[in-house]
């Protein structure tokens, strides 16, 4: 290495749709990214399968793309930090060979071991702090233990899709407590694996990886990894990050209260606690932070810019048309309403089988409209999701909003008057899970504290409530409120 090289954090972003690198230099700048996609296969009804060796070789091309347009750069990587997408299940055998496809987060085939979860353990949510989801790990090991016995009694390790990553750069069984959180093994305020949770899907702690904070190094590049990665100073790893948590990295929530508004394709609203501050009982996920002492809450929507995509499919307008269609200024709320659970909902209902709906269509009911609706139904999800954290104690004065979404100024008035906080938009830039784990991979390797390198972005624009329209809507979100107990059961029937 040159020694004029100052010292590179590489952070990488395990997703579901592409791994994403992202290379910073030692005072932050983005030097370079690169992606390389993935595919999702369906074997079958709402399942949701991806082969981690697929996740590997995208992380190599993904780095070798890197390493052959900056190769002095990639050479002087100190750092590296690791995002993911979360809960996926990726069984090994003893000698760390992938036992079957991984189930991944979206994959609804569990629904039935949710149950059986708390059957065997009563105490579960109390542990885990959560309600168990189909999305999260422990039911899917239940399935396999169920429907796949000759693989579950070969499973020797449960690794997430990052630490499978983190496995072949490494050699190493880790993971950090944010990502494990999601497992629905870990208990959650005392950030360690739970013997109970393990026992109630006839799991064991020796299948876990071990446990970090996603700012601690968890190991090195293996000699022969380094060497084909063009990284010769062996790079330390750190624990890294859920792609969430890495994510509230990267914009800068880590500091109790400080929380973020994430508008694509599902919906995030996430805050970051001082402590532990569970609400199982309205699926708020309540897991650990991607930084020490320090604990986050997620009201998760699952279909929340999807749901304006799937009206602009049916209208056969882009979604950005329709929205601008709306024009700038906004009157008051829709009269009809929309649910927007259609693909269920996590938060606060935890109801795989929900499904959306529109109510008060008329005669004169046309595109507009309904457009109007859907950024409406989205909203009041979102302030669903706020209820939820602040019910658990959590006070939210303002968000910052990322993701595709928020680039409609209107949906974000209408956002921020359902909400009743401001919300601030950041100036351009790239604060995704793998600027975040790139973070991460910088305190790892320096030894900084997480306040000094996780700071946030400049404000360009502050969204305000609309102070004229604040009632109506709030009428308004009364009446939302009554949509789904009053249609809940008409689709289990
Ligand atoms: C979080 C969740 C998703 C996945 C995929 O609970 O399911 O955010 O991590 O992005």
């Amino acid at each position: 290495m040159s020694p004029l090289t100052a010292p590179m954090h590489l952070g990488l972003d395990i997703g579901t749709s592409s791994v994403k690198g992202v290379l910073i230099d030692s005072s932050q700048q983005i030097v370079l990214t690169a992606t390389a996609p993935l595919t999702v296969s369906r074997p079958g009804p709402g399942w949701s399968e991806q082969a981690p060796d697929h996740w590997w070789k995208a992380a190599n091309r993904v780095v070798k793309e890197l390493a052959q347009k900056k190769p002095k750069a990639v050479a002087a990587v100190a750092g590296i930090g690791l995002s993911g997408q979360q809960h996926g299940a990726t069984l090994l055998d003893r000698a760390g060979n992938v036992l079957r496809p991984a189930i991944l987060w979206n994959d609804a085939r569990s629904f039935a071991e949710c149950r059986e979860l708390e059957t065997r353990e009563p105490k579960a949510r109390a542990i885990a702090g959560n309600i168990p989801l189909a999305g999260f790990t422990a039911p899917k090991l239940l399935w396999v233990r169920k429907h796949e016995p000759e693989i579950f009694a070969r499973v020797a390790k449960v690794l997430l899709p990052k630490d499978y990553v983190r496995f072949r750069m490494t050699g190493d069984y880790a993971s950090d407590l944010s990502d494990s959180a999601g497992t629905f093994w870990l208990d959650v305020g005392r950030r360690a694996w739970s013997d109970r949770l393990l026992a109630a899907s006839d799991m064991r702690t020796d299948q876990m990886p071990s446990l970090y904070e996603g700012t601690e190094p968890t190991g090195r590049l293996t000699p022969g990894v380094a060497k084909s990665w063009g990284m010769p100073l062996r790079p330390v790893v750190a624990g890294g990050g859920g792609d969430n948590a890495a994510s509230a990295c990267g914009i800068g929530a880590v500091t109790p209260g400080s929380a973020f508004i994430s508008i694509g394709t599902s919906g995030v609203l996430f805050v970051s606690n001082d402590r532990f501050r569970p609400n199982a009982e309205r699926a708020v996920h309540a897991f650990c932070h991607a930084v020490p002492e320090t604990w986050h809450q997620m009201g998760v929507i699952l279909s929340a810019a999807a749901s304006l995509e799937w009206l602009a499919g049916l209208l056969k307008t882009p979604a950005p048309k329709l929205a601008a269609g709306l024009g700038a200024r906004l009157t008051g709320p829709s009269p009809t309403l929309f649910l927007p659970y259609l693909s269920g909902e996590r938060t606060p209902v935890a109801d795989a089988q929900a499904r959306g709906m529109f109510t008060g269509l008329g005669h004169e009911t046309g595109p507009k409209h309904l457009t109007h609706a859907v950024l409406d139904g989205v909203a009041f999800a979102f302030r669903d999701c706020l209820e939820a954290l602040e019910a658990a104690g959590t006070v939210v004065s303002r968000v910052t909003a990322v993701g595709g979404g928020s680039g409609s100024k209107l949906w974000l008035e209408i956002i921020a008057t359902v909400l009743g906080i401001p919300i601030d938009l950041p100036a351009a830039g790239d604060f995704g899970g793998a600027f975040g784990a790139a973070r991460l991979g910088l305190i790892a390797a320096t030894g900084m504290s997480f306040r000094e390198v996780c700071t946030p972005p400049r404000i360009v624009r502050t969204i305000d409530p609309n102070p004229r329209l604040g009632e109506a809507y709030e009428a308004q979100y009364r009446r939302y409120t009554k949509l789904y107990p009053a249609i809940k059961e008409i689709h289990r029937s």
